[in-house]
């Protein structure tokens, strides 16, 4: 299964990256279009405002990270740390807010600080994926979609207020409307959302058709047996901070799950990180995940150009 090579290295001469950025912008995007990621290497990134600077050169203003589903901090404006999960998970390979009806394009990771061991972004073409997955099952998760159901509690995981960013429960309604979510308010602290979307979608630019959904990273099956026994046990299943289904509301058979989960590992490449890597994702073609690590470890993220889907 030749692809483009993923992602692309470019290397640098040492020089400022944003300015390099500048220069060499079209062919940039042209080939991030062509590979789906680009490693730029060997530049002098600048800190924080270098790293805002090559995303404002190739896509605009950073976007908010809004409705999100795992805790980040913000370094500073609109550029945030990586998923601060347990050095010891692994994160498995997704598309960047595929549950919601927008999201970002693409995707940027600063190298700040490298892992001792592991602790890379492992990335999966998602034409690959989609090329693996078995046509009945692609064909079955067309016809019905899948359905995104995340609980936001007061004892478990994000709570609603920070996950919408605001604490007005009308705001909240009115995102979610917007936003194609059934929003269900549980007991007095409780939200359940529930969206049915698109499993498959086609790249806007290159016209791919892409694999692009959160039906295995946010399914029960994904989480570490002890997770999943616990939070069964404390939440039920559908009080779960997230699952999925298909979108008549049906259980996806654990079958199905582990053999997209086999799709996504066989298209899966690695790269060790070196300090100040650059990487950037086009979040359409390229899904993500994040390998466990030991030793220091701080990626900068941040995220361009809302898909208007
Ligand atoms: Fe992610």
């Amino acid at each position: 299964m030749a692809g483009p090579t993923l992602p692309l290295t470019i290397e640098g001469d040492g020089g400022p990256a944003s300015e390099a950025v500048r220069r060499d912008r079209a062919n940039l995007r042209e080939r991030l279009y062509r590979h789906g990621a680009l490693l730029l290497r060997g530049f002098d990134v600048g800190g924080v405002d270098g790293f805002e600077a090559v995303v404002r050169e190739l896509s605009g203003a950073p976007l908010t990270y809004t409705e999100q589903s795992s805790p980040r901090s913000v370094i500073k404006g609109k550029v945030y740390t990586s998923t601060e999960y347990p050095a010891k998970a692994e994160i498995p390979l997704h598309n960047e807010m595929s549950y919601q009806a927008s999201w970002p394009l693409v995707l940027y990771f600063h190298c700040v600080e490298p892992p001792l061991t592991q602790g890379a972004t492992p990335l999966a073409s998602t034409r690959a994926v989609y090329d693996l997955v078995d046509p009945a099952v692609r064909e079955e998760f067309v016809r019905r979609k899948w359905m995104a159901v995340r609980n936001y509690r007061d004892d478990i995981g994000l709570r609603w207020w920070q996950a919408f960013n605001t604490e007005s429960r009308e705001e909240v309604e009115r995102l979610c409307e917007a936003g194609g979510i059934e929003a269900q308010w549980i007991g007095k602290s409780g939200l359940r959302t529930r969206a049915v979307r698109e499993p498959v979608h086609r790249h806007p630019v290159t016209g791919d058709t892409v694999w692009f959904n959160h039906v295995v990273i946010f399914h029960v099956s994904s989480l570490p047996a002890p997770t999943r026994n616990g939070l069964l046990e404390i939440c039920g299943e559908e009080g779960l901070p997230n699952n999925t289904y298909y979108g008549d509301g049906e259980p996806i058979p654990d079958e199905v799950t582990d053999h997209l989960r086999d799709c996504y590992r066989q298209a899966s490449v690695r790269f060790d990180y070196r300090r100040d890597d650059l990487l950037v994702v086009d979040n359409m073609l390229a899904s993500h995940g994040r390998e466990p690590f030991t030793g220091p470890r701080k990626i900068a993220v941040a995220m361009g150009e809302a898909s208007d889907a």
